[in-house]
């Protein structure tokens, strides 16, 4: 079974390997290394209680990956208490193309929205999509206080930026309580942010642990077992957040984990 672990100085447990479901929701505009079909309702049930029997209970979407929170909503919902969901705002995918709004109105709606879709009255954690523009959406957009005033009335437990520079990850570090950076074999550039995440006892959620399947398309499973022990190696991550719509590849992804962490 996967480990769980308190996520930073949250009351938040989760597992240390997460499901990352933009496959569930969106095939257009994407960089994996193959094209693919989205999945039907009976094959997202099956990874959903493949994942709970694995020990896994965390579930990474956005508003940006097409229908993901559309599709969860209803299959969750009679499961809600037993997943952390993690979403985001500041991103929409519309008609093949990306808008980013990272204004306090919009990031209202966003999450009003989110809750409807998801079919919940809370969110777990809410992680800020960047475009890239980190410092700016953090100093001059204010971001973190927005979603500090949402988090005081109660709609979202935990909230965060999924960054992309090693400035705006150790500003998201210093002001919220988890930071996503992509970290992986081939990219560690941002391994700075992850270790001052450590330092500060804030969460670390890893994405693009498999480099969107080029990593495992290169050399299969010896990429996969090296990448998670190489990520895990780094005490500041909380979870490793791989994204699959096949059950073998997600119980052998777990396995990596535990092997990683033994
Ligand atoms: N800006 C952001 O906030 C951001 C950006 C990117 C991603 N994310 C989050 O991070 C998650 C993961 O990122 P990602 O999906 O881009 O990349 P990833 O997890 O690095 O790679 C996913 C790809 O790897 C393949 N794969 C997974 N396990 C495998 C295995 N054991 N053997 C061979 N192939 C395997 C999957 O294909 P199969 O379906 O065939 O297994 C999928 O195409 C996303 O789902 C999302 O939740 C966030």
């Amino acid at each position: 079974m996967i480990k769980k672990i308190q996520l930073g100085s949250t009351n938040i447990l989760v597992s240390r390997i997460g499901l990352g479901t933009v496959k569930f929701g969106r095939n257009e505009k994407v960089n994996y290394p193959q094209g693919f079909a989205l999945p039907d309702d009976k094959t997202i049930l099956h990874l959903l209680a493949q994942a709970q029997s694995l020990g896994i209970n965390l579930l990474d979407t956005a508003p940006a990956y097409g229908s993901s929170e559309e599709r969860l909503g209803p299959l969750l919902k009679t499961q809600r208490n037993s997943w952390v969901i993690s979403t985001k705002v500041g991103e929409d995918f519309k008609n093949g193309k990306s808008y980013f709004d990272f204004s306090s109105e919009a990031v209202r709606e966003s999450i009003l929205r989110s809750l409807k879709r998801l079919e919940t009255d809370y969110l777990d954690i809410v992680l800020v999509h960047s475009n890239g523009e980190d410092k700016k959406i953090i100093e001059e957009l204010h971001i973190f206080e927005t979603l500090s005033e949402i988090k005081k009335a109660g709609l979202i437990r935990a909230y965060g930026m999924s960054t992309k520079t090693v400035e705006g990850g150790m500003l998201a570090v210093d002001q919220s309580d988890l930071v996503m950076v992509m970290h992986n074999l081939i990219y560690s550039a941002e391994q700075s942010v992850i270790q001052y995440a450590h330092q500060k006892q804030k969460g670390v959620f890893i994405k693009k642990a498999l480099a969107s399947g080029h990593l495992a398309a290169l050399s299969s499973e010896d990429a996969v077992r090296d990448s998670m022990k190489f990520i895990l190696s780094e005490p500041g991550v909380s979870s490793v957040i791989v994204g699959t719509l096949n059950a073998e590849h997600l119980k052998y992804n777990a396995l990596c984990v535990e092997q990683a962490l033994s």
